[in-house]
């Protein structure tokens, strides 16, 4: 089976699995969402299985908590948890300092919540994922439904004074209806192309009142989990400035598809 899994997965796989060696028995853990994430969502499902390792999750979208519950991960509330040992998520783009956009799935919101109540957070992704200068991907910015278009106006006059490249903006759509988020937004993709200053972007968009979060990640992460597909892992640790590679040793991974199968 291993070998039937394209480059692309088996590099999410190895970034997971490197990943989950950073949870221990007794952990409160925030699960990101997207496919790479779901990776680790398997891995950690077969700890909980295999190895009795005992934890508590906490889902950044509907779709995470149902693998993790199809998996045997005990899922809780944030508030319930209320804070966090670790999360472990993925991300669109990450640049040289691990500032992240994040937002590709839609999750955004409950992912910048969650990792904010963490005591770490883990980036797992592939090196496809690595920029200079972020913007190349949409960044996603989550918006109340309520007065949509105005917000995107808003927005729209905003950008015309920052550093970016491009400044169209599409509203996120699911067929052909606006695509609902686990809170019930709805999701405008900013094409910027490049975003000279992140951090200016940030502040900006936080202060337009239709604007509920946005998926610049920045400051956030403190370790990357870059995975190859031939099975090596670059781990890069932001706060202590280490960077280090190691080796997965890709098992058969038959029992981590036991949710896709069925
Ligand atoms: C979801 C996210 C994901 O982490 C991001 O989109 C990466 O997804 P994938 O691992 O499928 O490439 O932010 O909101």
């Amino acid at each position: 089976m291993t070998a039937d899994i394209p480059p692309i997965d088996r590099a999410k796989f190895v970034a997971a699995k490197h990943a989950v060696g950073y949870i221990e028995d007794g952990m409160r853990v925030g699960l990101g969402s997207g496919s790479t994430a779901a990776w680790m969502v398997r891995c950690l499902g077969g700890m909980v299985r295999e190895d009795g390792i005992n934890v508590t999750g906490v889902a950044t979208s509907t779709r995470t908590a149902k693998l993790a519950r199809q998996l045997g991960i005990p899922i809780r509330t944030l508030d319930e948890v209320q804070w966090l040992d670790l999360t472990i998520d993925g991300a669109d783009e990450y640049d040289a300092d691990l500032n992240l956009i994040k937002g590709g799935g839609g999750a955004l919101l409950r992912e910048k919540i969650v990792a904010t109540a963490s005591d770490q957070m883990v980036m797992i992704a592939d090196p496809a994922k690595h920029v200079d200068v972020l913007g190349g991907c949409p960044l996603p910015v989550e918006v109340i439904p309520f007065g949509w278009q105005t917000t995107q106006a808003l927005i729209e006059e905003m950008l015309a004074n920052q550093d970016v490249m491009g400044c169209s903006i599409s509203l996120r759509l699911n067929v052909n209806k606006p695509f609902c988020t686990d809170e019930g937004n709805y999701i405008l993709d900013l094409h910027l192309r490049r975003i000279g200053d992140p951090r200016q972007l940030s502040l900006e968009l936080n202060q337009i009142p239709g604007v509920v979060e946005h998926g610049l990640f920045l400051d956030m992460c403190d370790v990357g989990v870059i995975g190859s597909a031939d099975g090596t892992v670059k781990v890069r640790n932001i706060r202590n400035g280490t960077i280090e590679q190691e080796q997965v040793r890709i098992i058969d991974t038959d029992n981590l598809f036991l949710d896709i199968v069925n």
